[in-house]
């Protein structure tokens, strides 16, 4: 895990997302010299705000109408900084790959902005979104599926340079992929073997070497321990710590579950249907959450200490989540909220440091958006 970056964060400013550091460049190449430029430990690297993403939903076959949108993302900001791993979480469907496939510009925003070192990438494209693209690599949930079963593993991690040969040129590419396999753990004589000659964490680790060809300065990490047995899942957490502090790394983590990102995030988001309920450090997050749903899905993390678990009270929640075509007015928790009332249909809550908290020097004094935020004692994984 990094050294820790926590930021000082200003308990009276809302929403507590800092401002964003706009550069401007008028020609393609002042955009990539600012893109050149390092972001020192600690500073906004990646700037993400009012991000959202409406998937048209279509009806008829001759003559297509769209009769509704799939809302997966729905005004979601936040900051990430130079060095640090920001863990996002929430049940499947909330949207986290959505934000993850924006932030690599795989999918178009419907609306918002991503800054990237000041410069909005939804609004780049030729050259510049190119080197925006080597600087941003993701690794995939499914090491299963995510590699090539046909080419070898030396292809699939050197694979990167044929779209940006400028970073290895040909006759050097073999000894940058075995350097790769090396740094990953594997053995560098493997290069010329095939996907299924390995196990599903070596696996992953060729896709986490795949992910570092390009020297990224961050990395979109989707779900890349939940395909995995948990005896491996901590074994690739950790490459993935050391990794980060080698190279210099910035990583988004995401995970449905709130106890894997535990060990290796600075700060953790809690995602819910499209938006973000709850965002702040670690023990923010797990020592003082102020959010109904986070105290929920903390409630159900397992506790080892058998003391402990007898104590913490577990949170059911009952229903469904709502379809993200049709979510709930006001707050999109309330129909599996239990402290809803009538406020809550009808006013939208806003990630702020709640009012009740704010100028307090408290750990509760972080961003939740929830008109009734209060700390509640849920025993957390420790
Ligand atoms: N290409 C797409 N077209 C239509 N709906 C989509 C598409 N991709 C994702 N969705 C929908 O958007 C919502 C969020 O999906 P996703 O981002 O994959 O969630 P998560 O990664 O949190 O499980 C889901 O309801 C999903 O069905
Ligand atoms: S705003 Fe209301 S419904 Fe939403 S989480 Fe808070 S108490 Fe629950
Ligand atoms: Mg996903």
């Amino acid at each position: 895990m990094a050294e820790p970056v926590k930021k000082e964060t200003a308990v009276d400013a809302t929403p507590g997302v800092t401002d964003v550091i706009k550069k401007d460049a008028s020609t393609t190449t002042e955009v990539e010299a600012l893109l050149d430029v390092q972001v020192d430990r600690g500073e906004p690297i990646l700037q993400v705000r009012n991000l959202v993403k409406h998937f048209p939903l279509t009806q008829g076959i001759l003559f297509r109408k769209q009769i509704g949108a799939v809302k997966a993302v729905d005004g979601v900001s936040f900051d990430l900084y130079q060095g640090e791993t920001l863990g996002i979480v929430g049940e499947s469907g909330c949207g986290k790959s959505t934000v993850a496939k924006l932030l690599m510009t795989l999918e178009k925003a419907t609306a918002g902005e991503v800054f990237y070192k000041g410069q909005d990438i939804t609004k780049l494209s030729g050259r510049a979104l190119k080197a925006v693209r080597r600087n941003i690599q993701m690794v995939f949930q499914d090491p299963y599926t995510s590699l090539n079963p046909r080419m070898t593993v030396g292809d699939i991690i050197g694979e990167p340079y044929e779209i940006h040969p400028e970073v290895a040129p040909k006759g050097d590419r073999r000894r940058k992929v075995q350097e790769l396999l090396d740094v990953v753990g594997l053995n560098p004589e493997y290069i010329n073997r095939y996907p299924h000659q390995f196990s599903g964490g070596q696996r992953q680790r060729i896709g986490i070497a795949r992910g570092l060809a390009l020297n990224p300065e961050i990395i979109i990490c989707d779900e890349p321990v939940s395909a995995l047995d948990v005896s491996v899942q901590a074994q690739v957490i950790n490459l993935m710590a050391k990794l980060q502090d080698e190279f210099n790394l910035s990583y988004i983590f995401i995970a449905h579950d709130l106890s894997i990102v535990r060990h290796i995030s600075d700060r953790v988001g809690v995602m819910y249907l499209g938006k973000i309920a709850e965002i702040g450090s670690d023990e923010e997050i797990y020592e003082h959450p102020t959010h109904p749903y986070t105290q929920a899905l903390l409630s159900a993390v397992p506790v080892p200490d058998p003391a402990a678990r007898e104590h913490r009270e577990r949170i059911i929640l009952t229903g469904d989540v709502p379809s993200p075509a049709n979510p709930p007015s006001g707050c999109r928790f309330r129909t599996r909220c239990w402290k809803a009332e009538d406020r809550c249909s009808t006013e939208m809550p806003l990630l702020a440091i709640p009012e009740r908290f704010r100028g307090q020097d408290t750990p509760a004094a972080h961003e939740s958006a929830c008109h009734f935020a209060e700390e509640k004692d849920v025993v957390g994984a420790a």
